[in-house]
Formats: C-alpha cells, structure tokens, sequence
C-alpha cells in the first residue's frame, strides 16, 4: 500500500488537446477518494498516468515516496480496474483469479493462498467452478475485482466499474466496494461521473471539470460550502440554485412596487456586495407560500414535480425579461402541496443558507482553503 500525489500533473496528448491542467492532489496510504466529473474531464487520464499507461507532460506523479514518471506499469504494482472488465471467457472463475499470478511465475502455493484469499473475501466460494457466462453481471464485476486484488496492488484504480450493472446492483456493488476498501486498507481511487454515487462512496471526492480539479473534500463539504459555481451546479440533486443577484434585486423591486415587502434584510445586503454576481441556495432552503403578498419575492409557479415524499416545485421570479431561464428557481417542498401550474406566489429564502459567488463563479462567503478557483476558458 502506499499514498499518491499528482504535483503539478499536466497532460497534453499527442494531438495538442489539454486533457489535465496543473492537477495537485496528495492521496493518503489506504485512504478511498472519489474522482467525479462530467464525461471528458480527464478521469480516466488520471488513472491512466497512475497506473503508468500515460507519462505526465508536465508535473510530477509521487508513488510512496518515489516519483515514478518514468517507471514501467509492471514496476509500480497499481491494479486497475475498468467498466468492461473482460474476463477470460474459457476460464473458470478460479483460472481467471489465479492467471495474474501464473504470469508471474508465483509458487503454486503462493497462488492457491491469494486465491482462497479473494475466493473469501468477496464471497465467490460458490463460483469458483463457473465459467463467466455462468455468472450474472454483479458477480462477474466481483471476479474482475478478486483478480485485480490477488496481485496485492499498492494501489487499486477503478474506472467507472458499476456502469454496466443495473441500478440495485450497483448500489450493492457500490457497499461491497466501500467494505473491501475498508477491510484491505488498500489505497483506492475510485472514477465515476455519477455525483450520487459519488456523494455515498466518497470520504473524499475531488471534483473534475475540463482537466481542472474543482474542489476536493467530504460530501459534505462540497455540498455546504461549493467552492464554485461549477460544483454548486453538480452536487446535488437538483443542484443548487444560482441566481444571478440582479434577478433577485428586481423581484425585490416588483414586492415593493406591488405595496409589499420581501422581509429578506440579507437581501440589501447582498445587492450591496460588488464581489456578489450570482447567489446561490440550495432546494430545501426555501419556503413557498401561495399567497403571493406574503413576505418573500413574488413570481409565479411555472411547473411541479410530484415525487411521493416530496415535490420539486419550479418557480419564475417577477420583473424578469421574458424567457429569462436563469431565473427558473427549484423549491424542494415535503409531500404533495396543492399548487398549479401559472399559480401566483412567493417565494422566502433562508439567507443564512446563502452561498455568494463572484463575476468568475467562485465563492466568496465562506471559501474552503482546499478548493481551487474556477478556470476562465
Ligand atoms: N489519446 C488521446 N488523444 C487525444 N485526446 C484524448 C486521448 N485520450 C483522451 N483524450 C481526450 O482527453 C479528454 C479527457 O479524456 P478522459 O480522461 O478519457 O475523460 P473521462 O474519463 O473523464 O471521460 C477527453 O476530451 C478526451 O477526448
Ligand atoms: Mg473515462
């Protein structure tokens, strides 16, 4: 086992394309962190350059204590493993386990005591007699697993390996591999570009967009304190609101023209921050009130999704210009609330939940020391 670091870890391919700008991560010994990022990001190049099928262009990649950009795949013992990890198919699930090791040229008995221990480990008991196609996909995702971690890897890299399983499947998988990581202690860099997934595996997840690391912390961190509008609008489900606070100005303005007033003090103060572009507040941070005169800031309910223990209800604030869907505001409301569609009413924002980004979306209330600001291009 051992910790990682991406120092300066730049990647330009062959053709010119920046797949990693400037990447500074310290992974520790045995610790799991989750890459997550849209499709593209440059996940799959940082576990490429770990697993050494990429060298870094610029940067340097730390491996324990050694850099290793020169060093061959074979010599850094980093196992991988990918979403359409190919089993040998005339091998039985035992021969798939034990292959690695034959390559090796391991004892025979070293072999069986590696296997038996994977055979134990994630429970393929049962299994070791099939060939793959006896075996549904859950359990082959487990043998793809087993045959990675029989190698006793330093390091073990999964790219996305649930894609291919069906979504109960791949929550239990998803357990499965939280469990293991924590049995074997084995250092863990799990990719997926799913935030869900990402928020229930991670005890830390570093954030991708465009070959720039975003943010890296807990879920919770990222969730309370985005440091950015870029993961403000990925974590979560529906992500966070982000208002510009212009919008919010002037449906302050259409309370006050109505004889109304919005009861937000925070407002004033907000519209008085130069440095605050866009606001940002999270879905169960509201409270909708169908009363449009009562205190918040008036609009009109433009649509509602009924979820059982909950309905998301999207709402259009007043004085916009027409069309204007920055301004469409998501309110997570408990239950099934009577509100129709083109139903006047207001909206109350908590504004002790506030997050405040600036003109290049980066927080300026409470910034997290980890997180890097937004990239420009
Ligand atoms: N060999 C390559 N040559 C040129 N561009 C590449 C190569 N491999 C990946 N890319 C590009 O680099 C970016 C990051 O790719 P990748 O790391 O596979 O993203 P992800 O795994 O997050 O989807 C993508 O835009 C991809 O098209
Ligand atoms: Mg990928």
């Amino acid at each position: 086992m051992a910790s990682v670091a991406f120092e300066h870890v730049g990647k330009t391919y062959p053709n010119g394309y920046r797949a990693l700008v400037e990447f500074d991560l310290a992974i520790g010994d045995g610790e799991l962190v989750v890459f997550v990022g849209p499709s593209g990001c440059g996940k799959s190049t940082l576990l490429r350059l770990v697993a050494g099928l990429e060298q870094p262009s610029s940067g340097h990649l730390r491996i324990g204590r050694d850099i290793v950009d020169d060093w061959t795949p074979q010599a850094r013992n980093v196992a991988m493993v990918f979403q359409d990890y190919a089993l040998y198919p005339t091998m039985t699930v035992r021969a798939n386990l034990g292959f690695p090791l034959q390559m090796r040229k391991l004892p025979q008995a070293e072999i069986r005591r590696r296997v038996a221990w994977a055979t134990e480990l994630l429970a393929l008991g049962d299994l070791l007699d099939r060939l793959p196609k006896q075996l549904s996909g859950g359990q082959r995702q487990r043998v793809a697993m087993g045959r990675a971690l029989v190698r006793e890897p330093t390091v073990f890299l999964l790219d996305e390996p649930l894609s291919n399983l069906d979504a109960q499947l791949r929550t239990q998988v998803r357990g499965e591999i939280v469990d293991l990581q924590r049995r074997t202690g084995t250092t863990m860099i799990y990719v997926t570009h799913d935030q869900v997934e990402a928020m229930t595996m991670g005890q830390r997840i570093a954030v991708l967009s465009r070959g720039h690391l975003q943010q890296s912390g807990s879920p919770q961190a990222l969730y309370d304190t985005p440091a950015n509008t870029f993961v403000a609008g990925f974590i979560g489900t529906p992500p966070m609101n982000l208002i510009p606070s212009v919008t919010l100005l002037r449906a302050a303005e259409c309370a006050a023209a109505a004889g109304g007033h919005s009861g937000m003090e925070w407002l004033a103060a907000l519209t008085a921050d130069p440095d605050c572009h866009t606001a940002g507040i999270r879905p169960e941070h509201v409270a909708i009130n169908r009363d449009p005169q009562a205190p918040g800031l008036p609009g009109t309910i433009v649509q509602t999704e009924y979820l059982g223990h909950e309905t998301l209800v999207h709402f259009s604030f007043s004085g916009l210009a027409h069309g204007d869907t920055r301004a469409i505001f998501i309110a997570r409301v408990d239950g099934s609330p009577c509100f129709e569609n083109g139903q006047p009413a207001s909206v109350w924002i908590d504004g002790k939940q506030l997050s405040r980004f600036d003109g290049n979306g980066n927080r300026t209330l409470g910034g997290d020391p980890d997180s890097a600001p937004l990239p420009t291009r």
